[in-house]
């Protein structure tokens, strides 16, 4: 059966394409694994494919949803991971919903629920994978809405700052509605305290009241800011000298999520 999983906070940097990165790289030794960018950003395309996210224009995940057709815009990154990749004319996705007008000029016109877009799209490949794994934009914008109604689970991004803790009410109130006006289950899977610098005393306030309020949703697991997965954006998963480094500061969480998923 086919899981698929959203990685996603509104607020900005807090190590989602990061994350979707290595669960992807980690999931694919064991599993066939696809990876969706859904943010213009394009930093998962890159993370994953090891070119700009400039060389996607036209090949897309924003032409896969105008069209209703994934398989044609899947770019292979090994035999067991292939990647939906993003570009900048991701940013281009709400204007294309609301008036039917692509970027490039054509008619599309789109019926159906916004936020159903890529739920209804990736139906008829879910079962080509065991696991669909999706990267979110700073933002609950269509991107986040589609994202979340197509994901039977939601790991929610906590970078231990007082602004990313405000982020968590409204971010689960999406979950909530994805849920109520989507087609799948759409849950909190769990919490991912992330780059925790363990010198600061506000840092580790944070990580404790996450921990108070969400007690049966946080991952035992916390991802402490560290320079190899800092500088992943840089080396990729290939010849990456420090890749072991960054693998341990994953494995443990990585281990917690597959556990907490197959025992749902
Ligand atoms: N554990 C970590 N230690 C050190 N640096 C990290 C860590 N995790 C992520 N980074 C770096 O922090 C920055 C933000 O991470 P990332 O881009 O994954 O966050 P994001 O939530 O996807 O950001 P955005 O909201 O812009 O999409 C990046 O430069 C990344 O390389
Ligand atoms: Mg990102």
């Amino acid at each position: 059966m086919s899981i698929t999983i959203t990685m996603g906070i509104q607020k900005g940097g807090c190590g989602k394409s990061t994350t979707t990165g290595i669960l992807a790289h980690l999931l694919s030794k064991d599993y066939k694994v696809l990876a969706i960018d859904l943010d213009s950003q394009g930093n998962l395309t890159e993370l994953l494919s090891g070119q700009v996210s400039n060389d996607f224009v036209g090949n897309s995940v924003l032409e896969a949803m105008e069209y209703h057709d994934i398989p044609s815009y899947l770019h292979t990154i090994s035999d067991t991971l292939d990647l939906l990749p993003a570009n900048n004319f991701l940013a281009t996705f709400a204007r294309w919903l609301y008036t039917g007008k692509t970027y490039q000029g054509e008619r599309i016109p789109y019926k159906g629920s916004p936020s159903l877009v890529l739920d209804k799209a990736l139906n008829p490949i879910r079962e080509n994978y065991d696991f669909i794994l999706i990267d979110t934009p700073p933002s609950l914008s269509e991107q986040t809405t589609n994202a979340l109604c197509a994901s039977d689970y939601v790991v929610v991004m906590y970078e231990c700052s007082n602004w990313c803790y405000s982020a968590i009410p409204n971010f689960l109130d999406s979950v909530g509605g994805a849920k109520e006006n989507g087609e799948r289950s759409t849950e909190v899977i769990g919490i991912l305290r992330t780059m925790n610098d363990v010198r600061r005393t506000d840092a580790k306030a944070f990580n404790e009241l996450i921990e108070e309020d969400y007690p049966d949703l946080i991952f035992k697991t916390i991802i402490t800011r560290k320079a190899p997965v800092g500088r992943l954006s840089l080396y990729g998963f290939q010849d990456n000298k420090e890749l072991n480094q960054v693998i341990s500061q994953y494995y443990a969480f990585y281990k917690e999520l597959l556990n907490r998923v197959q025992n749902r």
